[in-house]
């Protein structure tokens, strides 16, 4: 990497817009991104629908290992960490440069909340080392889409990967994790009930992003 480029990843980002989804498996969040997406563009706005593991070429190899492979934990995060460094300097960053909206299917949130309160690793390192992979990129808007895990696996169809197959205690740790992590910053979280109806919490998305975004 040359000292440009590092330097080019660390500039902060204007004209574009970032929001994020987060949520358990099963929350609907991919539905709800696809018809944002949508509904961006049908007001002329140019916007790059992604998302974590996955965005780039790298991703999908990472998330394959990711979703089949035994490992630690630190080597859990750091894969989705080399994910994400990809995607931000591949994709979301360009896209927001050139004055996009990015609508990215899970983000950072993810790994604090599965890896960090889920799995136990520290936040405070988590953090750190988020910082440097992204360049300190944090998303505008993020949509945390609240479920009871119960409720979010049994909508889950076909077999289970390793993080669906993981104990009920596990997924309710990262459950918290998520409402923790949104009482931190309510400013950027919109915390939503996803067991309401699909219409309403697309009516309540849209309404955020009107009082929010001036594209
Ligand atoms: P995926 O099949 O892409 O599903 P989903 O529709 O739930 O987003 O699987 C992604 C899995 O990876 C999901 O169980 C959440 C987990 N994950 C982490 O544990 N940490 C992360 O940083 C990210 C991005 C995802």
């Amino acid at each position: 990497m040359t000292m440009g480029e590092a330097a080019d990843q660390t500039r902060p980002v204007s004209g574009g817009f970032f929001i994020t989804f987060e949520g358990p498996e099963g929350s609907g969040k991919s539905t709800q991104a696809a018809r944002l997406a949508a509904w961006f563009q049908s007001r002329g706005a140019n916007v790059l629908l992604t998302r974590e593991p996955g965005g780039t070429a790298l991703g999908l190899e990472v998330r394959k290992l990711l979703l089949t492979t035994p490992m630690t934990a630190e080597a859990e995060f750091l894969l989705y960490l080399a994910d994400r460094a990809e995607h931000v300097r591949k994709k979301i960053r360009p896209a927001l440069l050139s004055g996009q909206v990015v609508i990215s299917d899970r983000y950072a949130d993810s790994s604090y909340a599965y890896q960090g309160y889920g799995r136990g690793l520290s936040l405070a390192w988590m953090r750190r080392a988020t910082e440097g992979a992204t360049g300190g990129l944090i998303p505008d808007l993020t949509f945390l889409l609240d479920l009871p895990p119960e409720v979010g696996l049994a909508r889950v169809e076909g077999p289970k990967d390793r993080l669906e197959g993981e104990a009920l205690s596990f997924h309710r740790r990262v459950r918290e994790g998520f409402l923790t992590l949104a009482e931190l910053e309510p400013e950027r979280f919109v915390v939503l009930d996803a067991k309401k109806d699909p219409e309403r919490l697309f009516s309540r998305i849209v309404r955020e992003v009107e009082r929010r975004w001036h594209g």
